[in-house]
């Protein structure tokens, strides 16, 4: 008898065979698949709701129980040099990171940061995807596209920024082609002490984590970004703001709401830069009267 599992399964395949990488959740299918997660480790969690598919079957499919995160030795940031050349010398030492390669799930190809290694707004996503190997650019295909758009609409040219991931490697997966995936938080430790050590060089004024996962390998948040966003957090002293992955707002069906979401972080974001914000600026996706 098939189950409700192969059908989510088969679905999600042939969106992959499609060339699709990533799929949208709202909140309530994040809450579902939480739930899920929670019952079958066991735990109980908030009563479900009636109309809530939750089948019995999806749960024997949940993944086991996480081994512990070992924390990874830490790079050493270059004593010498102006940033740039420090940078160039951290990412020298990440092709060969011996935390990352050992791990045996991410790919040969290293991918550092792109953008000003002295620039007031550091932004860090998750890893590497397929576009972001090809070009060894963090952020060049399609979140990278709508990424750029955003910095445009704060004044600011992509060059302007730092830009870059917590994992320096695409994740693989078995019969990989252009599809990517998330990294594992085993994955996210292997390489944070290089994020450390970059915002020890660039000294950002303020740094944006892009999407959930980031904001997780950051600063140890989990859940939704819908809770992490709207407050500043802190990374190595360094003001943070969480708002949602650019290649979130790309699926997201919300209409202009997501988007109009992150752009009120991002005027957070331009008012503790200390940039000029107009008018304009501050009335986009407002409400038409
Ligand atoms: N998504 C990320 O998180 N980082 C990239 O570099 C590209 C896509």
């Amino acid at each position: 008898m098939s189950r409700p599992v192969d059908a989510l399964i088969d679905f999600l395949r042939g969106e992959e065979a499609r060339g699709v990488t990533h799929v949208h959740l709202d909140d309530e299918a994040k809450e579902i698949l939480r739930e899920l997660h929670r019952r079958a480790r066991g735990k109980p969690g908030p009563a479900p709701r009636p109309e809530e598919p939750v089948a019995a079957a999806v749960v024997s499919e949940a993944p086991p129980e996480p081994a512990p995160v070992v924390a990874a030795p830490a790079v050493v940031a270059p004593a010498a040099g102006g940033a740039a050349e420090k940078i160039a010398a951290l990412a020298a030492q990440a092709e060969t990171w011996a935390p990352a390669r050992k791990l045996g799930t991410l790919r040969e190809t290293m991918v550092f940061s792109t953008g000003d290694p002295e620039a007031d707004l550091m932004l860090v996503g998750e890893a590497p995807g397929y576009q972001e190997e090809r070009q060894r650019e963090p952020f060049v295909g399609p979140a990278g596209q709508k990424l750029n758009e955003i910095l445009k609409a704060m004044g600011l040219a992509r060059e302007k920024a730092y830009i870059s991931n917590i994992v320096k490697f695409r994740p693989g997966m078995p019969g990989q082609t252009t599809n990517n995936r998330k990294p594992t938080a085993e994955e996210m430790a292997a390489c944070l002490s290089f994020v450390r050590a970059e915002v020890e060089i660039v000294k950002p004024r303020c740094i944006v984590a892009l999407g959930g996962t980031a904001a997780e390998g950051l600063l140890g948040l989990t859940g939704s970004v819908s809770a992490m966003r709207g407050s500043w957090h802190e990374f190595a002293g360094i003001p943070v703001r969480v708002t949602y992955h650019p290649a979130y707002l790309l699926h997201s069906n919300s209409g202009n709401q997501d988007k109009r979401r992150v752009w009120e972080d991002m005027l957070e974001v331009m008012e503790k830069l200390g940039l000029p914000v107009s008018d304009k600026q501050r009335s986009y996706f407002k409400a038409k009267p």
